[in-house]
């Protein structure tokens, strides 16, 4: 079964529009839990604009399914997960002015760096993966780097303008996890995924979990974030 990682990040985004108190990550993160996510999926962004250390701290002591720390691999950011000690790493790239991550890290051209990150975060007994473009060179250059895991960007499949472009960057996507999978990796995926473009992405072969953040917050400022949830976990259960 695919599992579900739901990224809470909005719900900060939402506190951090009036720097206030509520809506409470926190409680957010419980819900989802309760509400069947299989994980909860954070990222701590250099400039704070959503999740905080605080909150970071807080969900270490209460997430019980998975806690999946999204991160750059600046000096910072890797003493603070070192010391949190999430469940699993996802190295992303980041730029400031970014509205949110907007392509695959570079693993070909930051290999270095990254077999240094992934070794120290082992040490602290943190698992790497690696958000990666659906590219062959970038999947190569994650086996080599040592990592066990892989998710792959869906950006441009969910960004994708009509179905002929959407078939082919679904195309791309299945025969990135096909490919990365021979190779014994684990394949996640995630990034503009929602209630009508995931269905497919669920379907294909070899893919284990999706990470879903924006679609989920905006559909529960209406119905609810329990029911918010659990229609994601449905859909993708039964991938209809
Ligand atoms: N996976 C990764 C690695 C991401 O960086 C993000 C965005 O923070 C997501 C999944 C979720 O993307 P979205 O918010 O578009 O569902």
């Amino acid at each position: 079964m695919v599992r579900l990682g739901v990224n809470i990040d909005h719900i900060a985004t939402l506190r951090e529009v009036r720097h206030g108190i509520e809506p409470e990550p926190v409680f957010a993160a419980l819900i989802c839990q309760a509400a069947g996510a299989d994980g909860i999926v954070v990222h701590l962004r250099e400039d704070r604009r959503h999740i905080k250390e605080r909150d970071l701290f807080i969900l270490r002591e209460i997430i019980k399914t998975k806690l999946n720390l999204e991160m750059s691999v600046t000096e910072e950011i890797v003493k603070i997960a070192c010391q949190v000690k999430p469940d699993q790493a996802t190295l992303v790239p980041e730029k400031r002015q970014e509205l949110t991550t907007e392509g695959g890290l570079d693993v070909c051209g930051n290999l270095k760096r990254i077999i240094q990150v992934r070794e120290r975060l082992e040490r602290n007994g943190i698992g790497s993966s690696l958000f990666i473009d659906p590219d062959k060179r970038q999947i190569d250059a994650a086996k080599k780097s040592g990592v066990k895991m892989i998710e792959l960007h869906t950006g441009r499949y969910a960004n994708a303008k009509g179905q002929k472009q959407q078939e082919a960057h679904l195309k791309e996507i299945k025969a990135a996890t096909g490919y990365a999978a021979a190779k014994g990796l684990e394949v996640f995926a995630g990034h503009g995924l929602n209630y009508y473009n995931v269905t497919s992405v669920a379907r294909i072969d070899g893919i284990e979990e999706l990470n879903i953040g924006y679609s989920i917050v905006c559909r529960a400022a209406l119905v609810g974030l329990d029911r918010a949830v659990r229609e994601m976990k449905e859909l993708i259960e039964h991938k209809r």
